[in-house]
C-alpha cells in the first residue's frame, strides 16, 4: 500500500514498433486502472538486451515508448513512469532472487524455450534468467496486482513461487502479486493470421497496425486483412476468425457491442465494413499520434519526467532492497 491505493506495476520492452495490440489489449487498461492504483509503469530495457540490440535504436525506441506511454494519458505526475535501468535496485535485487529460484524452474520457462530456439547462437544466461529480473521489477514495489498477457501469466507465477519461497524463510519482506486480467475482447489477432497474436515482432507489416502509422497505411492494411468466404459481419468464431477480429477493433475504437456491429453491417459487405475498422482506427489513433508529436518536441518536459520519475522509483525500491540485503545478511550500513 502507498498513501492507501494498492500498488501495480507493469512494463513494456522497447523492442519493435507499438502495435495497435499493444494499446488496445495493454496501455489502455493501463490509463483505466491509474486513478485506482498507484502505478509504476516502465520502460523494461535491461530485458531487452537479452536479445543483442543495436544501442542507438534501443536507446531511442526507449526514449519513444516512455513518450508514448504519456501520450496514451498516463499522467507522469500520478504514475511513476521510468526506465528500469535507471533503477540500480532492479539488478541488485536479480542477483539476489537468483539465488532463490532454481535451475529447473526457470529450464521450464515457454519464453525461454521459443526464445532460445530462436535465437540459437546467443543463449545467454540473461535469457534464462529474465523471469528472476522480472520477479524482482515486481517485488521491489510490492505491487498488490500485475496487469500481464497470458503469454507472461508463466513469469508471474514464478514470481508468486519466488515471493513465497523468500517468505517463509525470513518472514513476511514481500507482497504476493496477483495477476490482473483486462476484460475480454481486448486479445487483437494479426490482420494475416486471425489464429496468432498481434505482434510488434511479426515479419509481415501488413499483419500489424503500428500506432505511428499514417492514415493511409492504417487503411490498406485494413483492406488486405484476411476474411472468410462467408461474406456476413457475424461474430462466429469457428468460421470467421478474421472478422470476429475485425468487429472486437471495431468495437474497441468506437466503444459499440458486437450486437450493434453485427447490425450496422447487416447485409452489408467486407468492404464496407473494412473501410469502417480502419476509418474508426484512425480516428482512435490520431489524438495519440498528434499528442506524441508535441512531446516529442518538449525535450526539457520528458527529461524532467525521467529524472524526477527515476528518483522516486528508486525512493520506493530502495525500501525493499534494503530490508532484503539485511534479511539475506549483507552488513548494515553505518
Ligand atoms: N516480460 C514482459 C514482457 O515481455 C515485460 C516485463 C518485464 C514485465 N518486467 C515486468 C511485465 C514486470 C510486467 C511486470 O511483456
Amino acid at each position: 500500500m502507498i498513501d492507501g491505493k494498492k500498488v501495480l506495476f507493469s512494463g513494456m520492452q522497447a523492442t519493435g514498433n507499438l502495435t495497435l495490440g499493444n494499446y488496445l489489449g495493454a496501455l489502455k487498461n493501463w490509463v483505466t486502472l491509474s486513478d485506482e492504483y498507484e502505478c509504476f509503469y516502465s520502460v523494461v530495457d535491461m530485458h531487452s538486451i537479452t536479445v543483442r540490440q543495436d544501442s542507438a535504436e534501443l536507446r531511442s525506441r526507449a526514449r519513444k515508448l516512455l513518450t508514448l506511454y504519456i501520450a496514451a494519458g498516463l499522467d507522469p505526475e500520478k504514475n511513476c513512469i521510468y526506465y528500469q535501468s535507471h533503477v540500480s535496485g532492479h539488478a541488485e535485487l536479480a542477483w539476489i532472487l537468483n539465488c532463490f529460484t532454481y535451475m529447473g524452474e526457470l529450464s521450464r520457462m515457454t519464453q525461454f524455450k521459443d526464445k532460445s530456439a530462436k535465437h540459437a547462437d546467443n543463449i545467454n544466461a540473461g535469457l534464462f534468467t529474465y523471469p528472476v529480473l522480472m520477479a524482482a521489477d515486481i517485488l521491489l514495489y510490492q505491487a498488490d496486482v500485475v496487469p500481464v498477457g497470458i503469454d507472461q501469466m508463466q513469469h508471474l507465477e514464478l514470481t508468486r513461487d519466488i515471493a513465497q519461497r523468500f517468505n517463509a524463510i525470513y518472514g513476511d519482506v514481500f507482497t504476493v502479486p496477483e495477476p490482473y486480467i483486462g476484460k475480454v475482447g481486448a486479445r487483437i489477432m494479426s490482420l494475416q493470421d486471425p489464429s496468432k497474436k498481434m505482434s510488434k515482432s511479426d515479419e509481415n507489416p501488413n499483419a500489424s497496425i503500428y500506432l505511428m502509422d499514417d492514415p493511409d497505411t492504417i487503411m490498406r492494411k485494413f483492406k488486405r486483412a484476411v476474411t472468410d468466404s462467408v461474406g456476413a459481419v457475424r461474430y462466429n468464431e469457428e468460421e470467421q476468425p478474421g472478422i470476429c477480429n475485425l468487429i472486437d477493433i471495431y468495437c474497441a475504437c468506437t466503444g459499440k457491442s458486437r450486437e450493434e456491429t453485427e447490425k450496422e453491417f447487416d447485409g452489408k459487405g467486407y468492404g464496407d465494413f473494412k473501410t469502417a475498422v480502419g476509418e474508426s482506427v484512425v480516428e482512435k489513433l490520431r489524438p495519440l499520434q498528434e499528442k506524441m508529436a508535441e512531446l516529442e518536441k518538449n525535450k526539457d518536459y520528458i527529461d524532467s519526467v525521467i529524472k524526477n520519475n527515476a528518483e522516486r522509483a528508486a525512493y520506493v525500491s530502495n525500501k525493499t532492497l534494503r530490508k532484503v540485503q539485511k534479511k539475506v545478511g549483507f552488513p548494515i550500513r553505518p
